[in-house]
């Protein structure tokens, strides 16, 4: 396993919530497991005025584990109050890094983690290289971005603008938690590591794809947020899109950062637009409605605080888009995200065409319950096959049965948190699982003209659907025929008529 160069960790924004519950743990299991190297601090920076002790006990209640272990880490971290617009503090900042990397011995390496509100993703990293913090004569320099990353094509573009004009395209690190996951690296693998798989992984043998990810949460206290931005722009245009270049790109030359990340470029280079007049067909809109769950009254999206009465902000989004190139022509990829759905579960569903004779029609069995490869991104994680299977005894019965693998049967593994991974791989360098500049506009690029249209086009519906349920019925109109949607459960591999929300 390597191990990063010396270096410290600058995290602004540090007194939000991102910091103590996800970026801060990242770092402490990182250093628990030995992953980080002797020498290295964390500064945390932010408006709130903290001294270090004060920040050290903030973050201390989000460790878990042993006392001596979480004092050792906690001393490594450190607090400086900043004004971000006031270039006298980034250079104030910048003599107090001087002084901890002089005790602790670190080189000039910086990673710089954005953890603000959007609206201060040009000015830190511009006062940034105004302080000098930028060059990488003296050890490298390293920006990662949270999302959003623009809240249009037009905002991202000219983000990347300002951020190329004082830093090279490897320094910048676009972050998406969902590269992350163990599960959707694992695509990788399952796809090119066996040899079973990548045959039949094109339009002559798959007849769809289905990727959703779903939400059992609603806004949880984001509803200014949110609000600007909706089911479209929160989940589609980054996390679901880099799914959905996992699950098509053509197999890379080598696992390299921009191998990969070209054949996902190829991909969403091959994204049909969605014409105004298909809109409605392709794309369901939906917001949930107050209802009642397990004897709960839940409020509406509308009644949620920070969202506007009258919001028109999607909470649901469904739609069906083609990918125009030699592997995909033809087959419909079917996405869905929704928040107050019933269960919380992210998967894919890779559904094969039936078999081209129907040999056992006769004794019940629809072979159009097709084969159905389910990859679980979460919650059980793991791999599921459908297929049909003789019942035994007399006649030719057939059954559809279920084959799975979960992760949670690898004895003693725990899955990294996204963090942990994200984290160490920017600090090795690795940029792999972020998102390059050009993918990022070419997904704007897709979704942008569905935005525009619901921006611009009061006509087209946003359906209401009863917190707690599947999102809007028309969703299921989408998909051609009998078929519908996987109804997915907590559990992978549960199905049929009992159902464990
Ligand atoms: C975030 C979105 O990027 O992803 C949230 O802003 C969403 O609204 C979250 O809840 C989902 O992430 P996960 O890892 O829980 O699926």
């Amino acid at each position: 396993m390597n191990i990063p160069n010396p270096h410290v960790i600058v995290i602004f924004g540090a007194s939000g919530d991102l910091t103590k519950r996800k970026l801060i743990p990242a770092i402490h299991q990182l250093f628990v497991n030995h992953l980080l190297p002797g020498s290295f601090a964390v500064l945390g920076v932010s408006r709130t005025e903290l001294t270090d002790e004060e920040f050290r006990k903030r973050m201390m209640e989000f460790l878990p584990g042993n006392e001596e272990t979480n004092t050792q880490f906690l001393n490594k971290i450190y607090y400086e109050t900043i004004d971000y617009e006031l270039q006298d503090d980034y250079n104030k900042m910048h003599n107090r890094l001087q002084n901890i990397r002089s005790l602790l011995n670190i080189p000039a390496n910086y990673l710089f983690y954005l953890s603000t509100p959007p609206n201060l993703y040009n000015i830190v990293p511009e006062m940034l290289a105004l302080a000098d913090l930028n060059s990488q004569s003296d050890g490298f320099k390293r920006l990662i971005i949270e999302k959003p990353f623009g809240n249009n094509l037009a905002s991202a573009i000219s983000l990347n603008f300002s951020l190329l004009k004082n830093y090279e395209e490897n320094q910048i690190y676009r972050i998406d938690h969902y590269l992350g996951k163990e599960t959707v690296q694992n695509l990788m693998v399952t796809r090119f590591a066996n040899g079973i798989f990548e045959p039949v992984w094109n339009r002559n043998f798959i007849e769809r794809v289905e990727i959703s990810s779903a939400e059992s949460l609603g806004v949880e206290g984001r509803g200014g947020y949110y609000d600007n931005s909706g089911a479209m722009r929160d989940m589609v245009q980054n996390h679901l899109l880099q799914v959905v270049g996992m699950v098509a790109m053509e197999p890379p030359v080598v696992i390299e950062a921009d191998a990969i990340r070209h054949e996902v470029m190829k991909v969403f280079q091959s994204l049909r637009p969605i014409k105004p007049e298909e809109l409605q067909h392709q794309v369901i809109r939906g917001q949930y409605t107050a209802s009642t769950i397990k004897g709960q009254l839940v409020p509406g999206y509308r009644e949620e605080s920070g969202v506007d009465p009258d919001s028109h902000t999607e909470t649901f989004v469904a739609m069906k888009f083609y990918i125009d190139n030699w592997r995909w022509t033809g087959v419909p990829f079917f996405i869905r995200t929704g928040k107050k759905l019933p269960t919380r579960v992210t998967e894919i569903v890779i559904e094969f065409k039936p078999t081209p004779h129907h040999l056992f029609d006769k004794s019940g069995f629809d072979q159009h319950k097709s084969n159905q490869l389910i990859i679980r991104i979460q919650p059980d994680e793991g791999i599921l096959l459908k297929f049909g299977m003789k019942e035994p005894g007399a006649g030719f019965r057939v059954n559809q049965v279920n084959m799975d693998f979960h992760y949670s049967s690898i004895a003693d593994i725990q899955l990294p948190s996204a963090y942990e991974r994200l984290l160490l791989d920017c600090l090795l360098g690795d940029a792999t699982l972020f998102s390059r500049r050009d993918t990022v506009e070419a997904a704007w690029n897709f979704i942008q003209p569905i935005l525009d249209a619901w921006a611009n086009d009061s006509s087209i519906p946003i359906y209401g659907y009863p917190a707690g349920t599947w999102g809007p019925y028309q969703s299921d109109d989408l998909i051609d025929g009998e078929k519908t949607w996987r109804y997915p459960c907590k559990n992978l591999a549960d199905d049929g008529l009992y159902c464990e929300l």
